[in-house]
């Protein structure tokens, strides 16, 4: 028993059509004969060359009905919905400060605003994936017209591509989209803040980190206090020989600059004895006081484990040890570059201040190490 529906693109065809099959396709239909048939045609006669069994057929709503206009609504909103997310994901990003100066969104400031950065960048592109996704289901699942069918493989032709870039078309036709235009329209709308939302991020590739020589200064100058992470100045004598306090600089915000955090370390007497600071460093302690980087130069971890007795410093990553009478060389492990000194001194009152920034870059070795001129491992 046939259906109403059957007559309609793409809900019959296929190896029950009649016809002739005696050669290859390309013996049976010339281009010229292939010319005058529409695609139904051809969409069915391929499906016969392939071998193609439709076993059950489905259409999707009728052309105007109440339905299909309630499947388009919902499928429109989700993509809409896609959309919004994937252009407030630009507006976020763009507000990162990386494109306009003195936008509220600073992702490197202290606001509140800032946190939420990067959580909103990833909540507003999950949530655009998120509405793509369910609007591509709905359109699939609710407005498609469903077949079941078997097909044999085999090789392709100039048959075969006719007659698949008529089943393309046609599947096209099926989908509704020439008609369906508010579904069209937010296909449009989705697809370009879509493309916008993946393109932007590659900004972030192409702008110069080390324009403005953000990677080789740090919060250090001089006259900066050195400060405990409760804000507390420090003085030489608040330490014990061979003890080491982690301390930051005294600026709003030091104690949060990945790059800032440093190891004061008051060595002993022995130890006094045998120091050896790197080449034009000389000058960079203060008494018995040493102030090194606490970022590591292999991989950037804080290397926050000091061993009295060998005066060594381990990063607990991947086990590099510095020698901290020998200007903090690496001893072992992987890192290949001396811990960045700090040059510091005594203020007026009495308590440890910067005579400057790090002479060098902070952290891992690949930040600008062809600018390095001291400070390497020997
Ligand atoms: S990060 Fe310190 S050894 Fe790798």
């Amino acid at each position: 028993m046939s259906s109403p529906n059957q007559d309609r693109a793409g809900s019959a065809g296929g190896a029950d059509a009649p016809g002739p099959l005696v050669g290859g396709p390309d013996e049976d239909y010339s281009p010229e004969q292939l010319a005058t048939m529409d695609r139904t045609e051809l969409d069915r006669l391929g499906a016969r060359y392939d071998g193609v069994e439709i076993l059950h057929v489905e259409p999707g709503p009728a052309p105007g009905s109440p339905q299909e206009r309630r499947e388009v609504r919902k499928v429109s909103f989700a993509f809409t919905l896609a959309g919004i997310f994937a252009l407030l994901f630009a507006v976020v990003y763009f507000g990162s400060n990386w494109f306009l100066p003195g936008w509220k969104w600073n992702a490197g400031g202290n606001n509140a605003w800032a946190s939420l950065y990067t959580p909103l960048l990833g909540a507003t592109m999950g949530l655009a994936l998120i509405f793509v996704g369910i609007g591509l289901v709905l359109f699939v699942k609710n407005l498609l017209p469903h077949e079941t069918a078997v097909q044999d493989k085999h090789d392709g032709s100039h048959f075969d591509r006719v007659t698949t870039s008529s089943t393309l078309l046609r599947t096209y036709e099926n989908s509704g989209l020439k008609r369906r235009t508010m579904l069209k329209r937010s296909l449009g709308f989705v697809g370009g803040a879509f493309g916008l939302m993946l393109i932007l991020p590659i900004g972030g590739l192409i702008k110069n980190p080390n324009k403005g020589d953000p990677l080789g200064t740090t919060p250090w100058g001089r006259g900066v206090r050195l400060v405990r992470d409760d804000g507390t100045p420090i003085r030489p004598a608040d330490q014990e020989p061979g003890s080491l306090a982690t301390v930051f600089p005294a600026v709003e915000g030091g104690n949060k600059a990945a790059d800032a955090a440093l190891m004061l370390i008051r060595l002993r007497p022995d130890q006094l004895d045998k120091l050896r600071p790197a080449k034009g460093m000389e000058t960079y302690p203060y008494g018995d006081y040493v102030a090194y980087s606490k970022i590591c130069t292999h991989a950037g971890c804080p290397v926050s484990l000091y061993e009295q007795e060998t005066g060594r410093i381990l990063c607990p990553c991947h086990q590099s040890q510095f020698d901290v009478t020998d200007g903090a060389r690496p001893v072992f492990g992987p890192a290949t570059r001396r811990l960045p000194m700090l040059p510091i001194t005594v203020d007026d009152e009495g308590f440890f201040v910067a005579r400057g920034d790090f002479p060098e870059a902070v952290g891992p070795s690949f930040w600008n190490i062809g600018r390095l001129d001291i400070g390497r491992s020997s």
